[in-house]
């Protein structure tokens, strides 16, 4: 059962591709279940891995996200029962992504305070979770900035690798030119992820994120582990395929500093 409070949407996001958002978003979801939380995915990646990774293929849908971005307000209570898959990956619920999804930026160009629609919509089922997680697609555009302002916590993946720090400045300028606009600057964390403390150059990047994002970072460092791959490509998560696996027991620990920041 949820809390009784309102769901707290976590966005991950980061516009560098390839960097753990997707893997982030379904175990952190995962480990948030395991913690007794009720927890929906919702796949706002044209390229729909996140839907994929829970086994629904986008391409048998008749409806997905896409539709909430199109329709009008008093809808939405209608298609989110109708658009959400629940209990996907041992008890996370999903609202599937589509290709489509990559038309909004066309789609919506006209709209009127097209930034706030994911937030305006979800706030119909904010009561019916504890978290709301968002995985986000790698690059700046409408989806991202609806994902930023529907969001209580940002979440950024970073790769511990030299080039992944370069790549965070689109993400800030995009982030402070929307917290000029919005009510409350948009809370977040970063967490380095694939990290291989053999090599002395992944050490070396997790000093360089230490010294420049201090306390913005989270004390979990997110190992780099084999079995992430493979449980994406069995559709689970790593908890299916080894839950006292070092990953597995990254994305706990994740998830226990994310508990506490609304403890
Ligand atoms: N900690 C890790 N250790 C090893 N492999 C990992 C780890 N995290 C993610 N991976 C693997 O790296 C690849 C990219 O990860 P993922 O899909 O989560 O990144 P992403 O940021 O969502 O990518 P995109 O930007 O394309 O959406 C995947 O094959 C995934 O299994
Ligand atoms: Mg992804």
């Amino acid at each position: 059962m949820p809390c009784g409070m309102d769901a707290k949407i976590l966005a991950i996001a980061n516009q560098k591709g390839g960097v753990g958002k997707t893997t982030t978003a379904v175990n952190l979801g995962s480990a948030l279940v395991r913690r007794g939380k009720k927890v929906l995915l919702v796949d706002l990646d044209p390229h729909a891995c996140a839907t994929l990774h829970g086994r629904i293929y986008p391409e048998d849908l008749h409806i997905s996200l896409y539709d909430i971005f199109l329709s009008l307000d008093g809808d939405w209570t209608k298609i989110w029962p109708r658009l959400i898959r629940t209990n996907v990956l041992h008890g996370l619920d999903l609202a599937p992504g589509s290709i489509r999804l990559a038309d909004l930026e066309t789609d919506l160009l006209q709209q009127r305070a097209k930034g706030s629609i994911l937030a305006r919509s979800l706030k119909h089922i904010l009561p019916r979770y504890d978290f709301i997680v968002l995985d986000c697609p790698p690059h700046v555009g409408i989806l991202l900035v609806n994902a930023l302002v529907a969001a209580d916590l940002l979440v950024i993946p970073i790769q511990t690798d030299f080039l992944a720090l370069h790549g965070l400045k689109l993400l800030f300028d995009t982030l402070n030119t929307l917290n000029k606009v919005l009510p409350e600057p948009v809370r977040y964390r970063a967490v380095p992820t694939m990290y291989d403390m053999r090599t002395k150059a992944c050490r070396r990047v997790l000093e360089l994120m230490q010294e420049k994002m201090g306390p913005a970072l989270f004390n979990t460092i997110i190992g780099v582990d084999t079995r992430f791959r493979e449980a994406s490509a069995m559709g689970c998560t790593i908890f299916d395929i080894d839950n006292r696996s070092r990953g597995a027991l990254c994305y706990e620990a994740l998830a226990g500093e994310v508990l506490e920041l609304w403890q």
